[in-house]
């Protein structure tokens, strides 16, 4: 703080010969620009320049001493060291300090944030960047600070303590800041000069209550993707209508978080989606019948929660339409793979055509049977070959019927002998049967006579049963 143009300091030399000293600065010690002397015989050291205590603590300039009135100019020096004490010129700023810029140490002060939420009663408050606190910018004088709330302390919920600076919540925050943030103005000032202060902003979010997490009411979702030319399609589900991955968070009327960001996993780039939880896929990279599960994380930004659920994406050829309804796999089977549901599918079929064709065998059976009443005590005959239409072997087959049609015991045959076609009517009976046995397909291809499906089949039948 001292003055420029001031005395800081007299030096004196002596000389034996009673000769005229002047006294001069050597320019080529350490800090010849902050002094000077302006009469030379004086010996008089002028401050030339403002001291820093945060810059400079300590100075050094040589001196020399001269005789300014003989021939020889006889010399001598003296080191002269001038220590810097700190003067209260800087006012207290709060921490951590950003320069206005790297030629200004000038402090910008922080705001600081904090988040509560209602649950918050008695509380120390946390802020970042933290804790709230200030030093003087005088750094040689060890001074007081005193903080103070200057507003927004709503008549005592937020305090202060005027020593560390520490803010406290003395009162839960109640509906009516739902949603709002607080700002407070806190000042710092020196305790033994109140003039010197300095003012921040503590920005207080009050955060609706999180109680419960985001979830996605299933685990999987199916979708579909048909191939076409355009770089970009979204992804559809069942009866071609856009697939939405949205999760719920009860914490929300609707159900709806607005701060919920969803993201895939996998990151492949060849899916992205929407913060609808609408998924977009890159159609032009993508291959007909290519499967991809991928894996959306939904997570709520303010409390970090998470909830997953994956995807299957069938991609289907161009042109193909997509599956109109979830019954055969979602509900009927949950989540197999859709090719096995549509074998299982085809079973079914299978076994009702089956059942169909067994019925149909019988009314030929039973037919036949009262056109040969009298044909009933034939001998057994076992493992006649299919083709062998003998008599004998027709009447055995009508025995096993009776017994069997009567009795209602299944017991187990081991062969079911063909009844031979005797007449125009049973023949054309016969070969529908053969057609409808070409529908569940025979690959040995064995069912081209009239007879033969008529054997074959009804054993199959029974092994079922
Ligand atoms: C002091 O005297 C010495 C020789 O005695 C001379 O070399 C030197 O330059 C003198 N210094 C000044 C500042 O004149
Ligand atoms: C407060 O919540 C926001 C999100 O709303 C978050 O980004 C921030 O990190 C939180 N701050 C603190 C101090 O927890
Ligand atoms: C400042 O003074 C306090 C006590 O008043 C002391 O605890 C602290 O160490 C001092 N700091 C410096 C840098 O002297
Ligand atoms: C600081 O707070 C204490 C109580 O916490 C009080 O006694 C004291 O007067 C306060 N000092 C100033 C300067 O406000
Ligand atoms: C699942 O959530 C969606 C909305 O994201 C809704 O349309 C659908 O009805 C919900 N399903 C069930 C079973 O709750």
């Amino acid at each position: 703080l001292t003055a420029v143009n001031s005395v800081v300091f007299t030096v004196k030399a002596v000389d034996a010969d009673g000769d005229m000293i002047s006294y001069i600065i050597d320019q080529s010690s350490r800090d010849p620009e902050f002094f000077r002397v302006d009469l030379p015989n004086s010996g008089n050291i002028v401050l030339n320049k403002l001291l820093d205590y945060e810059t400079r603590t300590r100075l050094q300039v040589i001196i020399w001493a001269q005789e300014a009135n003989t021939v020889e100019k006889s010399n001598t020096s003296a080191v002269l060291t001038v220590n810097i004490e700190d003067g209260d010129d800087h006012y207290p700023h709060f921490l951590p300090c950003t320069p206005v810029s790297p030629a200004v140490p000038v402090c910008m002060n922080p705001t600081y944030t904090t988040n509560i939420t209602q649950k918050h009663q008695e509380a120390v408050l946390e802020f970042s960047p933290g804790p709230i606190r200030a030093e003087d910018g005088d750094r040689g004088i060890n001074t007081t600070l005193i903080y103070s709330i200057l507003s927004g302390g709503d008549r005592g919920r937020f305090v202060i303590n005027n020593r560390t600076g520490e803010i406290r919540l003395t009162r839960a925050v109640t509906a009516r800041h739902q949603e709002a943030n607080v700002t407070l103005s806190v000042m710092v000032c020196q305790e033994d000069d109140q003039l010197k202060y300095s003012v921040v902003s503590v920005l207080i979010r009050v955060l609706s209550e999180n109680t419960f997490p985001p979830i996605f009411n299933r685990t999987t979702f199916k979708g579909f993707i048909v191939q076409n030319s355009s770089p970009a399609s979204i992804v559809t589900t069942y009866g071609n209508q856009v697939l939405q991955i949205q999760a719920s968070d009860r914490d929300f009327s609707d159900g709806l978080n607005p701060n919920i960001h969803y993201s895939i996993l996998p990151a492949s780039g060849l899916y992205q989606v929407t913060n609808g939880g609408v998924l977009i896929a890159r159609t032009d990279q993508l291959h007909a019948f290519d499967r991809h599960i991928l894996q959306v994380v939904a997570r709520d930004e303010e409390s970090g929660e998470e909830a997953s659920a994956s995807v299957n994406i069938e991609v289907l050829q161009r042109g193909q339409s997509v599956p109109r309804g979830a019954f055969t796999e979602q509900q009927m089977f949950g989540d197999v793979d859709s090719r096995l549901a549509g074998g299982i599918t085809a079973m079914i079929l299978l076994l009702f055509l089956s059942a169909g064709l067994f019925l149909l065998l019988r009314t030929v059976k039973r037919r036949r049977v009262q056109r040969n009443p009298d044909d009933q005590n034939a001998s057994p005959s076992v493992g006649k070959h299919p083709n062998e239409t003998s008599s004998r072997t027709f009447s055995h087959e009508q025995e096993s019927e009776g017994f069997q049609g009567r009795q209602g015991v299944y017991t187990r045959k081991h062969s079911l002998l063909p009844p031979p076609p005797p007449s125009s009517s049973s023949s054309s009976s016969s070969s529908s049967a053969a057609s409808s046995s070409n529908i569940i397909s025979d690959p040995a291809g064995t069912f081209h006579s009239d007879l033969s499906p008529v054997i074959e089949r009804p054993e199959t039948l029974r092994t079922h049963d």
